[in-house]
């Protein structure tokens, strides 16, 4: 690893350039940061910044139908808002206040906290709702956390949101898809509802832009004279309570940020300071990796004479809701706690006790090439307004520390704000529910920021191959409505529809369930080659989803066995995961009058049904042992894409190596997810080996018996 330049003032002995090793370590502090434990919750309460504006917080959103709230992570927004809402009367008629996060993990933690404030049990007057789980009680929840997906899709039943009376938006600057989409119902929904109160919390804003947006009054100018609500919405900025933090920079770049990682973190915990390390990575394999690095590290250490010792946490979304808390916990005495977190971590909650951050300056990120239709996830660098968020986790006890693995020069070349999802992401979901909400005409919907219209034209033709759109681009009758209801990506929802007509549906459910949780095979560091041999036990030709279904149905022999599992590299809580999403979707099937049948031994069947659900993704090997044109890729797995992908050279796809036919490379496949490698590789992961006459005979809309040919 290279060594950290500090700004201005240069001070070798600290922080990994040298230190001075001679230093008496027993004198080293042992971290105290219990001492607001032990202070009454309410007390506590009263603490935080945004308690003094209480007052000001109510008489905004009495008098105003939207309030714009940004405050620094940690300030109270999140869990006190919602309590001065419900102690100021807003949550009687039996009415609740909602407040979206646009993370899992975040509706859960937060509804625990404020649950635990509120002196009442989880579930009763605060809850939480994300897909597939609803932890709230009708009739006697108040306060209501959930992911702003869910609220989506709480408007297809109830379009006027008229269980609520107060919807805050959290954690707006995050600009997710949803979170987006949102917003411009909402603005729609207050038109019906004057008395619905909005209220856009967010970390950093351009608050100004979104009050614009909001902003009724000039357009509605004589409505605002009805009583004493505005129109015009309120902004308020509640003053953060954050120490200084120190910024470091690699004085050269390295090539692997894990490494450097692990090596920041042993530095840090070496000069023996007290304080708490949050690293933050891009994603679960990696935070895996870390954190089998820093236990190996702990051991060194442990030897050694550190007064602390490391205890590596890791926190990301696949991880399961009790395994997620950890990383929330003080750190018992005579630890020092290093979460090692994805961007989770940046904003959506909050980790006391933190004084040291470790960024790679890099996320995973969604991205959308319209012109081919492909989405995959890459790693690219954060942006400027992330990384200074990141930095500010470590200033919320004292003066912190943060250290960028990249050069300053690498850093100021950076963007300055994180693009909107709205305009990398795939919108086949979004234009789906829009469409079910009665918004037919894409162009004119009321856009934050409108997304490309390539991007739109894209998402289109895949609803209409999928068979959701009737000729005039509404939502089909059943099949758009169903997939709409569906809580699955529409791709999965048409996989669910055809089983059902091909008489597989009981192995599309299983399949469709495993595809919503991350990673069925157990993480195993450094036991690849033992992952590999489980793995062989399960895999077949037909693909990794037929695979999947093998696991489940194994696990199901087992007793659902958590020690068969483990023996298995199986994810047992993913597949407990599963199986209760598995449930909920037999629950929505049963709803639209959906009754499972199982193929048995056939599972030509429900490669058909898969065929018909990914048929946009469907690809064929290329012959390249004689291709001397790209001598890159002779001889090795290249596939193209059979449908159009627009101009410009066709991307090349290949299939990821942890998939069961890696090594197998069938002629014609469909496939799930793609991930792009750093060498400008589509990486297909989860692909089902397919016959190709199935493609003009499921969607002869889209492919032709010609043009398919073996
Ligand atoms: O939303 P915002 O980032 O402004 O703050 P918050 O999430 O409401 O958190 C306020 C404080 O509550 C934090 O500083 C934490 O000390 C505490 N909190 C907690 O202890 N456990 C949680 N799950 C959430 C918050
Ligand atoms: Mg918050």
């Amino acid at each position: 690893m290279g060594a950290f330049l500090r700004p201005g003032e240069r001070q070798p002995g600290a922080f990994g350039i040298s230190f001075d090793s001679d230093r008496d370590k027993n004198a080293a502090v042992v971290p105290t940061f219990n001492r607001n434990e032990k202070l009454a919750l309410q007390e506590q309460r009263r603490r935080l910044p945004v308690f003094q504006h209480r007052r000001e917080i109510l008489y905004l959103v009495e008098h105003h139908a939207t309030v714009i709230i940004v405050g620094e992570t940690g300030s109270g927004k999140t869990t006190q808002i919602p309590q001065y809402l419900l102690e100021a009367g807003w949550c009687s008629h039996g009415r609740m206040v909602a407040c979206t996060q646009p993370r899992r993990v975040a509706a859960m933690t937060v509804a625990a906290r404020v649950a635990e404030e509120t002196g009442s049990p989880l579930g009763q007057a605060v809850g939480y709702g994300i897909r597939f789980e609803d932890v709230s009680t009708p009739g006697t929840t108040q306060i209501r956390f959930c992911t702003d997906g869910v609220l989506l899709q709480e408007m297809l039943q109830d379009p006027l949101l008229t269980a609520y009376s107060v919807i805050m938006v959290d954690e707006a600057h995050e600009r997710s898809l949803a979170t987006d989409t949102l917003l411009g119902l909402l603005k729609k929904v207050q038109r019906r509802r004057p008395d619905l109160r909005v209220i856009v919390a967010s970390a950093t804003l351009e608050a100004e832009r979104v009050a614009a947006f909001f902003d009724a009054s000039t357009v509605r100018g004589a409505a605002a004279k009805a009583g004493d609500l505005s129109k015009q919405p309120a902004i308020l900025s509640v003053e953060g309570r954050t120490h200084s933090v120190q910024i470091h920079y690699l004085e050269k770049p390295c090539s692997d940020y894990v490494r450097a990682a692990v090596q920041a973190a042993a530095d840090i915990h070496r000069e023996d300071m007290p304080g708490d390390i949050l690293i933050f990575l891009t994603g679960q394999q990696e935070c895996e990796d870390c954190v089998s690095m820093l236990e190996e590290e702990a051991r060194k250490v442990r030897a050694g004479r550190a007064a602390l010792r490391l205890m590596p946490v890791p926190l990301y979304a696949g991880l399961p809701a009790a395994a997620q808390l950890a990383a929330f916990e003080h750190s018992p005495r005579g630890y020092r706690k290093v979460v090692v977190a994805t961007n989770i971590a940046e904003t959506s909650v909050t980790i006391d006790g933190v004084v040291y951050v470790i960024d790679c300056c890099h996320s995973k990120q969604a991205s959308y090439n319209p012109l081919t239709g492909l989405e995959s996830l890459l790693v690219a660098p954060v942006s400027k307004a992330s990384a200074s968020q990141r930095a500010g986790r470590a200033g919320r006890m004292r003066p912190g520390h943060c250290f960028r693995l990249c050069t300053e020069a690498d850093f100021q070349a950076l963007h300055d704000a994180t693009v909107p999802e709205m305009q990398r992401a795939e919108l086949s979901g979004t234009v789906l529910r829009l469409k079910a909400l009665g918004v037919d005409n894409m162009m004119t919907f009321d856009w934050l920021a409108p997304p490309p219209a390539e991007t739109m034209v894209r998402a289109l033709e895949l609803l209409h191959a999928l068979g959701a759109l009737d000729a005039s681009a509404r939502l089909s009758r059943p099949t758009g409505q169903q997939l709409a209801e569906l809580p699955v990506d529409a791709r999965l929802g048409a996989v669910l529809l055809a089983s059902v007509r091909l008489g597989c549906s009981e192995e599309a459910v299983t399949v469709v369930a495993m595809l919503s949780v991350h990673s069925v095979w157990a993480g195993a560091h450094g036991e690849r080659k033992a992952l590999e041999a489980a793995k062989a036990k399960f895999a077949v030709g037909e693909g990794d989803l037929v695979t999947y279904l093998n696991v489940w149905k194994a696990w199901q022999d087992s007793g659902r066995d958590r020690k068969w599992a483990a023996r298995n590299f199986v994810n047992h809580r993913t597949l407990l995961r599963a199986a209760d999403i598995r449930s909920q979707l037999c629950h929505h099937l049963r709803r639209l009058r959906i009754a499972l049948e199982s193929c048995d031994a056939e599972v030509s069947l429900l490669r058909k049904a898969l065929t018909a659900g990914l048929l946009m993704n469907a690809v064929q090997l290329v012959d390249t042992a004689n291709d001397i044109s790209d001598p890159a890729s002779a001889g090795i797995n290249v596939y193209r894409i059979l449908r159009s992908t627009g101009p410009g050279p066709p991307p090349k796809l290949r299939i990821h190596a942890s998939s069961v036919l890696a090594r197998t490379r069938p002629q014609w496949l469909v496939f799930w997810q793609m991930q792009q490698s750093s060498s400008g590789w589509f990486e297909m992961q989860e692909v089902t080996a397919v016959e190709p006459h199935w493609l003009p005979e499921l969607a002869a809309h889209v492919y032709s018996h010609k043009g398919i040919r073996s």
